[in-house]
């Protein structure tokens, strides 16, 4: 195989030779590099040629060992490893060392992992006089995205970026402290007395303590529930180039410490078009109401009203292997929880979508998103904790982009071009000489 592309310039006359870039997967396609396209150009004084590629919809930004995602035939694999039996056999601590370090742990790296996780769960008392400056309604993502920043000022040595022993340090910290911080942010806007780490529990066990526990000394939640949620950590924790891993990428490369990045990735991902869907699926059934009204509903996201949250991927064009976990998920929950209304509307609203003409042309499915909101509400998590739990399990997979970042020999800091398209050279105009503009 000749890995050339070649280009001719109509402009020019002159053909180029574009050397090919593949990745390692037979779906992962093949790439040339923006910067040989500076190389063609009609004079020497010509600029070159840009790729332009609003919301990166072809762009490679890097190159990644972490995740692999083919979205024409629904395949996400973490390392090499089908989401699928990840879930099934693996824990959420044992995924988030898999996505770090490249391998499954055995017994003892296990155990020595663990053990690290929890030892750092428990955050700095000063986090909670912080906490208090919130308004008592507070959304907890926007009380998580300061108090992730403010680590930062309680680590200082964490903005050694280039010591790969701070890095380790950093990662452990942010893994095991971002649910206490989620958690003390939950009970802070319910006004409820934070709940200690209970380093005897599991990763998702201890979370489950730290949002519930009441009077009883101590807390042990429903094992089907701890382990869906362990589940659903683990469906969430990476997804390669999404928007708040660009962010955690692109803020990371100007060499910003790790929780300051970590905090403007949980920023984006609180957006409703990505880790605030599942927020937005809940109090779309809730408005809905009756399963009668899905279908007049749904013909009102056809007249372009609003979109179905919960459906559609930038790359998944078949259907999100997720959010099949996630169906047959609700179904274990309920069984715990009984049943509630909300699976009802969510089920009828996705038969109807999936066989009509619009969904179906524009290939749009259930996300992620689609199922996961229903399980927490069952569970009893309320609704502004759905992205919040979303950046908790998605902690680890901007931690491993970030050291694998580190790593890179071609990391650079992030900067995209643009086509301007703004005046071109003129004359000042002094202040006597405008013309009056009405912009109000
Ligand atoms: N409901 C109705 N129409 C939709 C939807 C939807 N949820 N999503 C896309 N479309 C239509 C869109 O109007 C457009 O139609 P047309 O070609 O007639 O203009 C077409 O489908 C393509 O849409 P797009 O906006 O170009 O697609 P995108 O790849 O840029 O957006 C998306 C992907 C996830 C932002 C979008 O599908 C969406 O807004 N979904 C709802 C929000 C949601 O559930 N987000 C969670 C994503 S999964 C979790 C995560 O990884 O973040």
């Amino acid at each position: 195989m000749v890995d050339k592309l070649s280009i001719n310039d109509n402009r020019t006359g002159k053909k180029h030779e574009l050397s090919l870039l593949h990745g390692t997967h037979v779906n992962a396609g093949s790439a040339i590099s923006a910067k040989d396209l500076r190389d063609i150009k009609t004079s020497e004084k010509d600029f070159g040629v840009l790729v332009h590629d609003p919301g990166f919809m072809n762009t490679s930004a890097c190159k990644s060992s972490i995740t692999f995602i083919d979205g024409d035939s629904g395949v996400l694999l973490y390392r090499g490893y089908p989401i699928e039996e990840l879930a099934s056999k693996s824990t959420y601590l044992e995924v988030a060392y898999l996505l770090l370090h490249g391998e499954l742990p055995d017994e003892s790296e296990y155990d020595l992992w663990n053990a690290d996780i929890t030892n750092h769960t428990f955050l700095n008392e000063k986090i909670k006089k912080f906490l208090d400056g919130f308004r008592y309604d507070a959304h907890p993502m926007g009380i998580l995205v300061s108090s992730l920043a403010s680590l930062s000022t309680f680590y200082p040595k964490s903005r050694n970026v280039h010591d790969p022993k701070i890095r380790a340090r950093s990662i452990r910290r942010l893994i095991a402290k971002i649910p206490t911080l989620a958690a003390f942010a939950y009970r802070y806007s319910v006004g409820l007395p934070y709940a200690y780490p209970d380093n005897d529990l599991s990763y998702s066990a201890n979370f489950l303590n730290m949002m519930f526990r009441t009077t009883d000394t101590k807390y042990q939640p429903d094992p089907v529930l701890e382990r869906v949620l362990d589940v659903l950590l683990i469906l969430h924790a990476d997804h390669e180039q999404n928007c708040s891993t660009s962010a955690m990428r692109a803020v990371a490369s100007s060499d910003a410490d790790p929780y300051v990045s970590v905090s403007a990735a949980t920023a984006g991902l609180y957006g409703p078009l990505h880790g605030g869907a599942n927020e937005r699926v809940l109090e779309m059934l809730a408005e809905i109401g009756t399963v009668k009204k899905v279908g007049s509903y749904i013909e009102k996201v056809k007249q372009g009203e609003f979109r179905l949250m919960g459906f559609g991927h930038r790359v998944y064009k078949n259907f999100d292997p997720r959010a099949k976990i996630l169906k047959n998920l609700a179904s274990q929950v309920f069984e715990v929880t009984g049943k509630n209304k909300f699976l009802d509307i969510a089920l009828e609203l996705e038969k109807i979508a999936l066989n009509d003409e619009y969904f179906i042309k524009r290939k749009l499915y259930p996300n992620v998103d689609f199922y996961s909101g229903i399980i927490y509400r069952a569970m009893g998590i309320p609704v502004e904790m759905f992205p919040v739990l979303f950046a908790i399990a998605r902690t680890s997979g901007w931690l491993s982009h970030w050291e694998e970042m580190r790593n890179d020999p071609e990391l650079r800091i992030a900067r995209p071009r643009q086509i301007y398209t703004g005046y071109p050279d003129r004359g000042y105009v002094n202040m006597d000489s405008r013309k009056l503009k009405k912009i109000y």
